[in-house]
């Protein structure tokens, strides 16, 4: 049997409810744990002295001494494409689209050239400990080939899907409403359940969307249950008044999906900045999600994203990084933007309800908590290993932190990529930051 298991030794810290509704009651922590993995999943999670005499005799356990060992990171909204354009200079969202996004999009219709970017992008979120993402693709169907075929090959649980874009947007990068349908469909049959592979329909955004596009988004959503819905939502007030002169049938942004039957919970709405009440009500008896991305946000100059208004509304939140309006692929150095976002509004995000945000509400953000997320027994043990002594000033500023909280602050706010030391996949190791 213990061919098939591991034992991995350490602090161990999971979530298993937000923070924000359920308190202390929401993790569990173990000073000194054992994470015993069988098959890829979690078998058990615990103090070591319970866990060390049920193990087999004969196997190893590998220490992690000055570590912690949480669920991999989830990131609920990225573009794979847009990895070669992470910071670029000087505009906001609808500009930066036209200089910066849809040229750099147009080199997808090489599928060489999908394949050797989706390699690279897998290879930097398994660095900085993200191991399921909700990705956008191109509007050219073979992007998404490359891409799934890459996170097949390493094992990964992803979720992307083909952006369908009709309008507004230069021709080179235009579908029509038959086309955007039948590609998306071709890919939700070839990939949606293969392995860990699942399908999101992912119109761009309002304005690059005709009602006609936005229809058949909702056809697609009806003909195959359990596929996704990936888009954009209320990131820039020029963006919101243009959706407004768009749709002036629609009494707010998000009306513009309801009323092609787009909201879920299986949806998954990015930003959603300038949001009036009426749609966080939508999204909240919806079970949409928000994808809050916080360095984008600030990069772009979009907002302060009102994430207690959301939180007490009820709407399902989860952490993106946005890449490549957003400038890192590191999930602790987003929730270090995010800290500093609440505070310019006046609130706090402790480091607890981050590290909930980034790991078990981005799989309920996903849908996906009975699979990812905790190291409750039967989980997928997709996860990593935070090294306390990264750095040495990282190894100096926790050995002054008294509590949790306080440590898990210092990891949030100065944390980046050094930080992460493992990451597995299935129970297997995908990256170690020393090989
Ligand atoms: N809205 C429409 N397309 C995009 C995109 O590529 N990035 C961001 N941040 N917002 C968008
Ligand atoms: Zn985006």
């Amino acid at each position: 049997m213990s061919d098939t298991c591991k034992a991995l030794r350490g602090q161990l810290l999971y979530f298993v409810d937000d923070p924000a509704q359920a308190g202390e009651a929401a993790w569990r922590y173990h000073a000194d744990g054992i994470l015993w993995l069988e098959q890829g999943h979690v078998r058990l999670a615990d103090d070591a002295d319970k866990v060390l005499p049920q193990l087999p005799a004969d196997l190893e356990v590998e220490h992690y001494a000055h570590h912690l060992l949480i669920p991999g990171f989830v990131d609920t909204h990225i573009h794979y494409p847009q990895t070669e354009m992470v910071a670029a200079y000087g505009t906001q969202l609808l500009e930066w689209l036209e200089t910066y996004t849809f040229p750099v999009e147009s080199k997808f219709a090489d599928e060489t050239y999908g394949r050797e970017i989706a390699a690279r992008f897998i290879d930097e979120l398994l660095r900085n400990g993200t191991t399921t993402a909700l990705v956008f693709g191109t509007v050219h169907p073979q992007s998404v080939d490359a891409f799934f075929e890459e996170a097949k090959q390493r094992r990964l649980r992803m979720i992307a899907g083909k952006v369908m874009m009709d309008r507004n947007a230069p021709d080179y990068l235009c579908d029509t409403p038959e086309q955007g349908y039948r590609d998306s469909k071709a890919l939700i049959e070839r990939w949606h359940g293969v392995d860990r592979l699942q399908y999101a329909v992912t119109p761009r955004f309002a304005p690059t969307s005709s009602n006609a596009q936005l229809d058949y988004a909702g056809q697609l959503l009806r003909e195959h249950p359990g596929v996704y819905l990936h888009t954009h939502l209320a990131e820039n007030t020029s963006e919101c008044t243009w959706v407004a002169e768009l749709f002036p049938e629609s009494s707010h942004y998000l009306d513009v999906y309801d009323r092609a039957g787009l909201l879920s919970r299986r949806s998954v709405f990015a930003h959603g900045i300038h949001l009036c009440d009426d749609a966080c009500d939508r999204l909240s008896e919806s079970g949409s999600a928000i994808a809050h991305c916080p360095t984008s946000n600030l990069f772009l100059g979009s907002g302060l994203f009102p994430l207690d208004r959301l939180s007490e509304k009820g709407v399902k939140v989860g952490i993106g990084t946005d890449i490549g309006g957003g400038t890192s692929f590191s999930i602790l150095q987003t929730l270090a933007d995010a800290y500093k976002i609440q505070q310019l509004r006046g609130h706090k995000l402790d480091p607890f309800r981050a590290l909930y945000l980034a790991t078990l509400g981005g799989a309920r953000a996903l849908d996906l908590e009975q699979r990812i997320g905790s190291f409750l027994p039967g989980r997928e043990a997709d996860l990593i290993a935070l090294d306390l002594h990264a750095t040495p000033f990282l190894k100096f500023r926790t050995a002054h932190c008294k509590t949790l909280f306080e440590t898990l602050f210092v990891l949030n706010t100065l944390g980046d990529d050094r930080v992460i030391d493992t990451t597995w996949v299935l129970g297997e190791v995908a990256h170690r930051r020393d090989a």
